[in-house]
């Protein structure tokens, strides 16, 4: 199909000299193809793309205007980026690139014709072949991170993603210019962070991230977390805590099917629910690396303990103000703000000597549908104080409460949300009320009550709500 594709296009573009390049040659070789691909020519690439764009039924835009990047979007969801050489030849172009492996071309016209790895119409002048089939990310120059900081961030990102490691030179040359990185803008990198947390297992490439200086950069709130709780903790604080809980997200998020196995698609399907453009799961793994932001600023020796009263409401304030520097929309805000002022209520719930029904009503009423993202990240962090081998064995009543939890979710739905009894219109003609306040105390009270079993029709309801609001009905 890309093959056919490429064919085409290059039959429509002839005979103007076009390569394609960049991210879509790596993966081409590796042998994914990717539905983005980027083009690049000598020529002013705004005629193309337009010729382009009307040939294969898609449109045309300028993406960037200065650089000469046009996209042409096809109703297929494969987009074309089709952009100027960066310099006057397309040795120059590949040299401005960022990495080794995102810097060798293939002339359109031949890569129709030949097969992967194109041996003799490969043009790399970097060595990315080379470095692909070691694995290896390296920066093209010297230069290649003040040419543009983000592509730090890039070097982590794509190593997650391709399972690569970056060589030492390279991280070498990231601890020399991670300063640079406040003069990129939050937003991008906002994006690449998500990226990231889009990779199943990002731990190891964020570890190395944070022992490069780069998370401290980013995120100066791990600083003091780091300084935090380390007779606790151990070197590195809190902070340390939080990526031991972030790598065990990780691995519960990777094993749902077999931890849940009675809800196992709809748990899928809500961590996999896009939030903002990204998968939920995203945000949670930022969740748990924020879940205990408070903790420095609350700490305190009390009776001899170390104690973070109130680290979570702290934290929570904490979260909203970091996802707010970086852009994040507001929903993602609330969200991650919410799950990190609950991160305690299901630990504190599984201490109780008796969980009640509304009790874990309560939880999924005030969550809402960030209850189960709560628990999830709860656990993880819960999972941090449990020896290795003896984690999700169901053995703690921690997790046995969050297992509870889950499937009360997602199989007892009458149980988290029951189905109205009664409309705020019956309960103002019944009683002679007016709108108000009250009217909504007494619909909640009512849903909690049917939820835990206490009511079940119309008629139980009206007479539970005369005796409970004895006082305010008159
Ligand atoms: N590029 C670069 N510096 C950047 C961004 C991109 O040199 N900061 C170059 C790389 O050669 C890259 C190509 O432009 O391969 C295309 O960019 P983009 O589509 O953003 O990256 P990909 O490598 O294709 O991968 P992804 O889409 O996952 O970012």
């Amino acid at each position: 199909m890309t093959f056919d594709l490429l064919k085409k296009v290059s039959a429509i573009l002839k005979p103007t000299p076009v390569y394609l390049v960049g991210g879509f040659v790596r993966d081409l070789i590796r042998g994914h193809a990717s539905p983005d691909i980027d083009l690049a020519t000598s020529q002013n690439p705004m005629r193309l793309a337009e010729r382009l764009a009307k040939t294969l039924g898609g449109t045309a835009f300028t993406l960037d205007e200065e650089r000469g990047i046009n996209r042409i979007q096809l109703p297929n969801g494969i987009r074309f980026d089709l952009a100027r050489f960066k310099g006057p030849t397309l040795e120059q172009d590949l040299l401005a690139r960022d990495f080794t492996v995102n810097a060798m071309a293939l002339p359109l016209d031949e890569a129709s014709r030949v097969t992967p790895p194109f041996a003799n119409v490969l043009i790399d002048p970097t060595g990315g072949i080379r470095d692909l089939s070691q694995k290896t990310i390296r920066a093209v120059s010297k230069r290649s991170f003040r040419d543009d900081p983000l592509r730090i961030l890039r070097a982590f990102r794509i190593a997650a993603e391709l399972g690569f490691s970056i060589e030492p030179a390279t991280l070498r040359l990231v601890k020399r210019d991670k300063a640079l990185l406040k003069k990129i803008s939050k937003e991008r990198i906002r994006e690449e962070l998500l990226k990231l947390f889009c990779v199943k297992s990002s731990l190891p490439q964020l570890e190395l991230m944070s022992r490069a200086g780069i998370l401290q950069e980013l995120l100066p709130e791990s600083k003091p977390m780091e300084r935090t709780a380390r007779t606790y903790y151990g070197k590195g604080g809190v902070w340390k805590h939080s990526l031991e809980a972030f790598e065990i997200l990780e691995e519960i998020l990777g094993n749902l099917g077999r931890l849940f196995p009675r809800c196992a698609k709809p748990l899928i399907a809500y961590v996999e629910e896009p939030i903002s453009g990204y998968p939920r799961y995203s945000l949670l793994k930022l969740s748990e690396l924020l879940h205990d932001v408070g903790k420095p600023k609350t700490a305190k020796m009390i009776g001899g303990r170390l104690r973070f009263f109130e680290h979570e409401d702290v934290g929570a304030r904490m979260t909203k103000k970091i996802l707010e520097r970086f852009r994040f929309s507001s929903e993602e805000r609330d969200r991650a703000g919410r799950i990190v002022q609950a991160h305690m209520r299901p630990g504190n719930l599984a201490t109780q000597p008796m969980i009640t029904d509304r009790a874990i009503f309560r939880f999924f009423r005030d969550l809402d549908d960030d209850a189960m993202g709560a628990l999830l990240v709860s656990l993880a962090d819960h999972l941090t104080y449990v020896p290795v081998r003896q984690r999700l064995k169901w053995k703690t009543p921690h997790e046995r409460l969050t297992k509870k939890m889950v499937e009360r979710y997602f199989l007892e739905s009458e149980k988290v949300s029951p189905k109205k009894l009664i409309d705020g219109n019956t309960i103002m003609k019944t009683f002679s009320l007016s709108p108000g306040p009250l009217i909504g105390e007494i619909l909640r009270a009512v849903q909690e009550s049917q939820a835990i079993g206490e009511i079940s029709n119309p008629g139980q309801a009206l007479s539970w709500i005369k005796k409970k609001f004895k006082a305010q009905l008159k």
